[in-house]
């Protein structure tokens, strides 16, 4: 059975490196898998005033949670952790309380920055938001993809071989995960 999965991506730049890794790992993907984005940058900004009439927007966004059967976040790393409008669109799918879209959703975190230690910080920071939200997030292998000249084709196809069968491989673990948890999802 196709599992559905929804790509959230951390950048909201016209020319994310971070959406471009995304639409790769998504050709990369086995089969099973059917990857599109669920998009966060028209969501406002999170406050509880809105928990008593959720925007269209907003609630737009959960749905698409909620269809999905797994989540990938692809993100970069600001300032050591994750950005701003990510951790924005977190707090929209969890709220009004006991209304939480991630709880039970099996997740994957990758990222890809031009830095040396790639998105480690940010991904161990999403990490520990995902373990508070009751998301099964994959554990190993990890993802840390430092972005250089050559990393991608003008496809946008990762031009390495080491690292195409790397994410190939990764891929395929999150489909076992996704296996493995899927029926841990709750009915909201
Ligand atoms: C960055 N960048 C960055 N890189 C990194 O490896 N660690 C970091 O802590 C930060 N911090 C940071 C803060 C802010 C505000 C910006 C704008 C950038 C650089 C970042 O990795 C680079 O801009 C990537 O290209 C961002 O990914 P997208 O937007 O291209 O997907």
């Amino acid at each position: 059975m196709p599992y559905t999965v929804g790509y959230i991506v951390g950048s909201l730049a016209r020319k994310s490196i971070n959406r471009t890794l995304a639409v790769a790992l998504s050709r990369l993907a086995p089969p099973e898998l059917r990857l599109t984005e669920i998009p966060i940058g028209e969501l406002p900004l999170y406050s509880r005033d809105h928990d008593s009439d959720y925007p269209v927007v907003a609630q737009e966004f959960k749905d698409a949670i909620k269809a999905s059967d797994a989540l990938l976040f692809v993100t970069p790393e600001y300032n050591r952790s994750i950005p701003g409008a990510l951790k924005n669109a977190i707090d929209w799918a969890t709220r009004p309380y006991g209304s939480n879209v991630l709880n039970g959703k099996p997740a994957a975190v990758v990222g890809a920055s031009p830095g040396p230690i790639s998105t480690a910080l940010a991904q161990q920071h999403l990490k520990s938001i995902l373990s508070f939200t009751d998301s099964p997030v994959l554990g190993q292998p990890e993802a840390y993809i430092q972005f250089g000249e050559g990393l991608f084709d003008d496809e946008g196809d990762i031009r390495v071989p080491s690292t195409a069968e790397f994410l190939t491989g990764y891929m395929r673990a999150f489909a076992a995960h996704i296996r493995r948890h899927h029926h841990d999802i709750p009915d909201l």
